[in-house]
């Protein structure tokens, strides 16, 4: 199978951070690229040639950006189907349409895994709030319950049977405040810690796995990120051998990132699958040799993928709008610590939640780089 060579045009459907992140790379590499997003001033827009404005079900402006483009790829898995089938009539849509099904869709997601052997925790999907009080009470009381579509940073998911502010013990309140849509219950793991690895897959079938990530969430926010996980070496092997079997199963061109549990019994459970950019890898950039930035270029445009080893440790720390209600961030103060960087998207609105930027750190060592990342943040 031929390659696209840089001086083509990549159509990334969003124009979010991951987006501006991947057109980054992409244009250092030489390509051209456009995006689609409903928001005309997203992060993506002062790095591309266009951006066409649609939301994610407008098959219109789908097929509008593959017209001129040469490969179309996505930085966000919510995109209509039918925008995605509409893109596919004029360029190569990668990853594909028929992967893309199956993980938008939590409980499609989850059989899927369970079907194909993958190891995952327990879980129930309910269609009515009888059926959610029936599954709490089989896999309960500690549960998180999860829309089966749409969602990102822990938004469109309840929890329930935990002490504390965060969850609610009321079922038909819960099944109100997620749309009375289906969703899917999981019995609450036991965690020792989260990981993620990223993988990249060429239509060609050359496949590479990153160095596993360590993830540190609240309130099931990403807070900070770590490349590598320093998680034994058999266990490594093993979540890589889960990325590599996900992505071959799937038919995977681009990347894809595979969110896992690391139970207390030291048991690895795939958590969500994400096929695209992941923020867990953003230390990529520093961390490895290649970033998954430039690994997703790679990877669609079906070119070489580039060396994935470790260079040396690095991490990053998410910068959320609560940062900037009541004043401008101290950046200089952040910036002075050794080893640190400042990464912002461009959004002008900052909101509670809102992912407006992350700094990353080098260190000597994983918990160096940490503690770094961690310090300039507490600077800010
Ligand atoms: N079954 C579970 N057991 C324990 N913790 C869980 C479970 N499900 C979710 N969590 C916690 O909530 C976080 C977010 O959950 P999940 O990845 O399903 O949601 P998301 O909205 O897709 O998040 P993101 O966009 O950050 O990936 C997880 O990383 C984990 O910390
Ligand atoms: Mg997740």
């Amino acid at each position: 199978m031929s390659s696209i060579p840089p001086g083509a045009t990549i159509g990334i459907l969003g124009g979010g951070q991951l987006g501006r992140m991947m057109a980054m790379a992409a244009r250092s590499l030489g390509y051209r690229v456009q995006v689609m997003d409903p928001d005309p001033s997203c992060p993506a827009r002062f790095v591309v040639d266009a951006c066409f404005e649609g939301s994610w079900k407008d098959a219109k402006a789908a097929a509008n950006l593959a017209r001129g483009s040469d490969v179309v790829t996505l930085e966000i898995e919510q995109i209509a189907i039918e925008s995605l089938e509409a893109a596919s009539r004029f360029a190569p849509v990668r990853p594909g349409v028929a992967m893309m099904r199956i993980i938008q869709d939590r409980i499609l997601q989850k059989n899927w895994l369970k079907d194909h052997a993958i190891p995952v925790g327990r879980y129930e999907p309910v269609r009515s709030s009888h059926e959610l009080q029936s599954a709490i009470d089989r896999l309960g009381p500690q549960c998180f319950i999860k829309s089966a579509r749409g969602g990102y940073d822990g938004r469109s998911q309840a929890k329930h049977g935990f002490e504390g502010g965060a969850a609610n013990e009321d079922i038909a309140a819960i099944w109100k405040l997620l749309g009375e849509r289906d969703c899917i219950v999981e019995k609450a793991v036991s965690l020792e810690q989260e990981i993620s690895v990223m993988v990249a897959r060429s239509p060609s079938g050359e496949i590479k796995c990153f160095p596993s990530a360590r993830n540190h969430h609240e309130n099931q926010i990403l807070v900070w990120s770590v490349i590598p996980s320093s998680i034994p070496s058999l266990l490594e092997e093993q979540a890589h051998s889960l990325a590599i079997r996900i992505a071959e199963a799937l038919g995977l061109e681009g990347v894809l990132a595979v969110e896992m549990f690391v139970t207390i019994d030291g048991e690895l459970l795939v958590n969500e699958l994400a096929p695209r950019p992941h923020n867990s890898y953003h230390a990529s950039e520093r961390a490895c040799d290649t970033s998954q930035f430039e690994q997703a270029v790679r990877a669609v445009c079906n070119l070489p993928l580039g060396d994935v080893s470790l260079v040396r440790p690095a991490a990053i720390a998410n910068l959320l709008g609560d940062l900037w209600l009541e004043r401008e961030p101290r950046f200089d103060a952040a910036l002075a610590v050794p080893g640190v960087h400042l990464h912002l998207y461009e959004k002008h609105m900052p909101r509670k939640g809102r992912k407006m930027g992350h700094l990353s750190a080098v260190g000597n060592t994983p918990d160096e780089a940490v503690a770094r990342v961690l310090e300039a943040s507490g600077r800010l």
